[in-house]
């Protein structure tokens, strides 16, 4: 299970923050918002649903305890809508209109890297556009502090491991990973020109698992791209078998090594005024594919067939961090192992042989 884990440190202890959590019907953005809510926090949603679920949300808020998650279906693209939801969500302070955001998560965006091969203009005009106009509006409102969801690409083949946050970010294989980093830079250069920006660029490793109630959980559209939902469906009965991809990389095993992990979301820094902060968001520990499917097996007692293939392009043989810097200064440390993550995961799947 992938105890979505928001370290919500506050400097003033029990301060209720209002969060704009962009994609939040999403996977991560969904268990994020359980932990906000359990933190003390309230939040509002603005998703387009691309890639998500209405339902997603009406599951987070049974879960939560609440009616319902404050929502608004629109396109973070959409300069109207987003001007709309922060006019009416401001508040009168001494007699004056103040923005009503504490800070905004940003998640919203496309994410599958082979899909951004094929259409990478769709891929540059969402995440690139989507992101300008969100951070436009809120500057214009007075909402400077924002959680960025990058990711592990960014380092492209990393030139250590485990990867610190001082590793160079290398050359990214693919549109998706571009964004993540010219999007960076676009935040780090926002952040230089006006410090009153707090930015803290999250750079996940490989979220994976669900809620340990089942009620969420990762539900791609069509054919997984990624590794555990992949298994999931095969342990449900929705595909035949699992494709390994190379067997000849130069790991225990042979097979691609990664840092699953099932946490997220730092505000802390924002809390602290911290400027600008960078953190990998990994366990520090490297698993194989195969390690995973094993484990899968062991915990959940289900086959799950798979055969050797050939490497998928752009892979690369080994991702995982050094957590240290995210455990020093957030007090963060990834709580789940992969057992756990096996287990919530098909608990999700076999739960919802159908996605929601
Ligand atoms: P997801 O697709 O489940 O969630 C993204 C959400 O954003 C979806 O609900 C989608 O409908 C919404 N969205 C997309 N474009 C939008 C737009 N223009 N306007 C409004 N909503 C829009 O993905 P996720 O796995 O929850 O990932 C969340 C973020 O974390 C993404 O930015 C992703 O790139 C990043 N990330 C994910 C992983 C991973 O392995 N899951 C790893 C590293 C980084
Ligand atoms: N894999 C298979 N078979 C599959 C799917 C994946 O063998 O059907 C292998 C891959 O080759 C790789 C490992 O499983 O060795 C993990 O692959 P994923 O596709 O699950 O994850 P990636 O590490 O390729 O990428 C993921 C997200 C990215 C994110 C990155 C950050 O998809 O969005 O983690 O590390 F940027």
């Amino acid at each position: 299970m992938f105890k979505f884990f928001v370290v919500l440190l506050q400097a003033e202890k029990n301060k209720h923050m209002n969060i704009l959590v962009t994609g939040g019907a999403g996977f991560i953005g969904s268990h994020t918002l359980i932990e906000l809510y359990k933190a003390g926090h309230t939040a509002l949603v603005v998703d387009n649903l691309y890639n998500s679920n209405r339902e997603a949300l009406r599951r987070v808020a049974e879960l939560i305890g609440i009616p319902e998650v404050p929502f608004v279906q629109a396109d973070i693209r959409d300069r109207d809508a987003l001007e709309k939801i922060f006019v009416q969500n401001s508040k009168i302070v001494n007699g004056k209109i103040v923005n009503g955001f504490d800070a905004c998560i940003h998640f919203a965006g496309l994410k599958a890297v082979g899909e951004s091969v094929a259409k990478p203009l769709e891929y540059y005009e969402n995440n690139m556009n989507g992101s300008f106009v969100l951070l436009d509006v809120m500057r214009w409102h007075g909402c400077k502090n924002i959680i960025f969801s990058s990711s592990a690409t960014v380092y492209g083949d990393p030139a250590v491991i485990p990867i610190t946050e001082d590793c160079p970010k290398g050359q990214c294989t693919n549109p998706y990973g571009q964004t993540k980093s010219m999007l960076e830079q676009v935040m780090t250069d926002l952040q230089k020109a006006d410090p009153e920006w707090n930015v803290v660029l999250l750079r996940y490793f490989n979220p994976i698992g669900a809620h340990a109630s089942g009620r969420i959980g990762e539900n791609p559209n069509g054919i997984p791209n990624n590794l555990m939902p992949y298994i999931t469906q095969v342990a449900v009965g929705k595909r035949e078998r699992l494709g390994v991809f190379g067997n000849d990389y130069p790991t225990p095993d042979g097979t691609g090594v990664r840092d699953y992990i099932h946490v997220v979301a730092a505000l802390q820094a924002i809390e602290r005024n911290a400027g600008l902060a960078i953190y990998n968001i990994g366990t520090g520990q490297g698993y194989s594919v195969l390690d995973v499917v094993k484990t899968f097996i062991r915990v959940n007692g289900v086959d799950i067939p798979y055969q050797i293939m050939p490497r998928r392009a752009g892979d690369i043989a080994t991702c995982y961090c050094d957590p240290a810097k995210a455990a020093k200064e957030l007090g963060w440390k990834a709580q789940f192992g992969l057992e756990e993550m096996c287990r919530d995961a098909w608990n999700w799947q076999k739960n919802n042989p159908n996605g929601y």
